[in-house]
């Protein structure tokens, strides 16, 4: 017979969930979904040891468990918190919740500047998202902040670390991902910095994905840099037949051109597959790729903003017999090495 598979019960503002034993409180509310997922500025399901660092996601746990019913005495990290039997957390639902991450979005802007009108993460970026929710209209802060140069690693990315909020993300990504540990935080408290010691570039196949990861402008493709608005791109699904990775991408469109290319991303920011610096630098031409269908952007999101609901694919496709023969016969080469 078959072990029975053992499940914890924990409410989350009120939605009851069954998850497994080790399940972080974040991930069983990821499991219920909606406006009751704490924002994750620097966890990220895909790296290894990611969490724990934002304090953005913190939740209260008002019961502990069945067995051990008090509350936990502070407000808990939820990516690094896991849960018990009977546990009850509350996130929204919490004044004292609301009220702290006002703070904790207040103390990441304290030397994140506001350059959101000409950054090329705005519209995608979770620091303007809490920004917007929980900001204050005022700073508090009278001291000088941190500033430093713009640094370009390699000829792809550029590092602008007055932006950074010390989130690791990229360091997991070049710890994991590349097998070779690249670029690392120096320093301690208001001195740390991303650094590659000798602002040496970062060569790696997979090295593009730290952009992607990153939850703010600080990492950004320098083969989109101040190109578009990203709201006034259309995002389509696209897949090529890689030797590397998946292929499987989605395709930021201004007209008939391939502004960027990106790994796809889920409800939560993250994305599906990391993707190599192939197809995210050198594929920009719509005859690389095997279009699928409009990405599903959140219903909220500025990108969605007047956009197409239907598949439509880009006039450069529909005028162009070669075009539409390239993607065909893409489409053919795929679902033969199926
Ligand atoms: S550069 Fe971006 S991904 Fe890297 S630590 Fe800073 S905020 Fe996080
Ligand atoms: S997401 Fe939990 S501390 Fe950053």
């Amino acid at each position: 017979m078959a072990d029975e598979v053992v499940k914890l019960k924990v409410t989350i503002d009120g939605i009851p969930v069954d998850v497994a034993p080790g399940t972080t409180i974040l991930n069983a509310a990821r499991q219920i979904g909606g406006d009751i997922v704490p924002p994750a500025m620097c966890y990220y399901s895909k790296l290894e040891g990611s969490g724990g660092k934002c304090r953005t996601c913190l939740v209260k746990v008002s019961k502990g468990s069945e067995k051990d019913p008090r509350p936990m005495p502070k407000l808990v990290a939820s990516c690094r918190t896991t849960v018990m039997d009977g546990m009850e957390v509350q996130n929204i639902t919490s004044p004292e919740v609301i009220e702290a991450r006002k703070g904790v979005v207040e103390i990441l802007l304290i030397n994140h500047p506001l350059d959101c009108p000409i950054c090329d993460q705005a519209g995608e970026c979770k620091l303007q998202d809490l920004g917007y929710e929980h900001g204050a209209e005022g700073t508090r802060y009278e001291f000088e902040r941190r500033t430093f140069e713009r640094i370009d690693l390699g000829d792809k990315i550029q590092l602008h670390m007055n932006r950074c909020i010390l989130c690791y993300r990229c360091v997991y990504v070049a710890n994991q991902l590349t097998e070779e540990r690249e670029h690392g935080i120096l320093n301690r408290g208001d001195h740390s910095e991303i650094s590659t010691h000798i602002e040496k570039a970062l060569d790696h196949d997979f090295i593009g994905n730290v952009i992607d990861v990153c939850p703010v402008g600080a990492l950004t493709d320098r083969t989109f840099r101040f190109k578009n608005r990203v709201w006034f791109t259309k995002p389509i699904d696209a897949h090529r037949d890689c030797p590397t990775c998946s292929g499987k991408v989605t395709l930021w469109y201004k007209g008939e051109e391939v502004l960027r290319v990106t790994g796809r991303k889920d409800e939560f920011g993250e994305v599906e597959d990391f993707i190599c610096n192939t197809c995210r630098f050198e594929t920009k031409n719509t005859s690389d790729w095997v279009l699928e269908h409009p990405t599903v952007v959140e219903k909220e999101s500025v990108i969605g903003a007047n956009h197409y609901k239907q598949f439509d694919p880009p006039a450069v496709i529909k005028e162009d017999a070669d075009l539409q023969l390239a993607n065909v016969a893409q489409l053919h080469r795929t679902e033969r090495l199926k």
